[in-house]
């Protein structure tokens, strides 16, 4: 049975919950280890609206023990559409959104998702699989130095001009890609102990190019100012830095001249002076959990509701 382990559980559940009567999101359902944390705790009123863009964990999380069943819901919905999602279910809002970002375990070790460096498939790294172009597509269009930007924004990764020619040349000798031969490609650049991480890195970066990781996050972070209610929160868990940066510019507490600036800088007061980051011993249990760093912010009070970018 694959499993996904949540990540700063407790931690998460603690910031996100300020009313057990409340409406929550959870996002990012995954294998749902959040979502049943976040379930146990909600009463009364309280309901969780559990949302993946994967619908096989929409899936999962339907199948859900019946006795949490009553007070949750779960819905395929991207970041970039939870807004609609939520006003299909008639919610215009909630007391708190919970993110925990990046891919689940279930969904990194299904050989056939092509997103893992240490299983063969075929290259498609999308986590919605109704997104129209997989990664393979993706590569097959761009030039090396789009590929190589990707690589060193996303993934950080060095020498990423030379492993961009290296994936280029890899896929006009052999046509469409597997993780193998993109890990075949790159690999050779990468020698000593840090080759793993090198390779992770490289399918990082494609995959939040794939999946548009980036616009998706700055969806997300709108989406909160909007629908959150004053006094509610906000939760995120990123894996890596440009997330994790936008999530902090997001909550950063208010200074006089970013009154301009979008989102509203003073819209969140953050929880979270620096990010939560799990101990030794979460990571020795969960060696995946060691990149996360969890951001909380409250909604403040007194700030008007942030209007629809569209209406503006
Ligand atoms: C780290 S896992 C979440 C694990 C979950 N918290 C748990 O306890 O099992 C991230 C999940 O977010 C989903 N996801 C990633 N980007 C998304 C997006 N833009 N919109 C909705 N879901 C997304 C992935 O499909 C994946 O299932």
């Amino acid at each position: 049975m694959p499993m996904h382990v949540p990540v700063l559980l407790s931690e998460a559940v603690r910031y996100l919950i300020t009313d057990p009567a409340g409406v929550y999101v959870d996002a990012t359902l995954g294998g749902g280890g959040h979502a049943v944390a976040v379930l146990e705790q909600v009463e009364g009123e309280g309901r969780v609206i559990g949302m993946d863009c994967d619908p096989e964990a929409v899936e999962r999380a339907r199948r859900a023990p019946p006795a949490l069943a009553p007070r949750f819901t779960a819905v395929r919905a991207r970041f970039s559409e939870m807004e609609a999602a939520l006003t299909a279910l008639e919610c215009s809002a909630v007391d708190g959104i919970l993110a925990d970002l990046g891919l689940s375990s279930i969904q990194l070790d299904e050989p056939s998702r092509g997103l893992s460096y240490d299983r063969e498939g075929p290259l498609d790294m999308r986590l919605d699989p109704s997104r129209p172009e997989t990664a393979d597509a993706l590569l097959a269009r761009s030039d090396e130095a789009t590929i190589a930007h990707w690589l060193s924004t996303y993934g950080e990764l060095p020498r990423a001009r030379a492993a961009a020619r290296a994936i280029r040349r890899q896929r006009e000798a052999h046509g469409a890609l597997t993780s193998r031969l993109l890990r075949d490609a790159i690999e050779p650049l990468y020698r000593g102990p840090t080759r793993s991480r090198r390779l992770a890195q490289a399918f990082q970066a494609l995959r939040v190019a794939v999946n548009d990781e980036l616009g998706e996050l700055r969806s997300l972070l709108d989406t909160a100012a909007r629908v959150v209610r004053p006094g509610g929160t906000l939760v995120v868990i990123a894996y890596h830095s440009l997330e994790d940066r936008m999530v902090k510019h997001a909550f950063r507490p208010p200074r006089p001249l970013d009154a301009w600036v979008e989102p509203d800088p003073s819209l969140w007061v953050p929880l979270t002076p620096k990010p939560v980051r799990p101990g030794a011993e979460e990571i020795e249990e969960n060696p995946r959990a060691g990149s996360a760093r969890l951001r909380a912010a409250r909604r403040a009070a007194d700030v008007p509701p942030t209007p629809n970018r569209e209406e503006a």
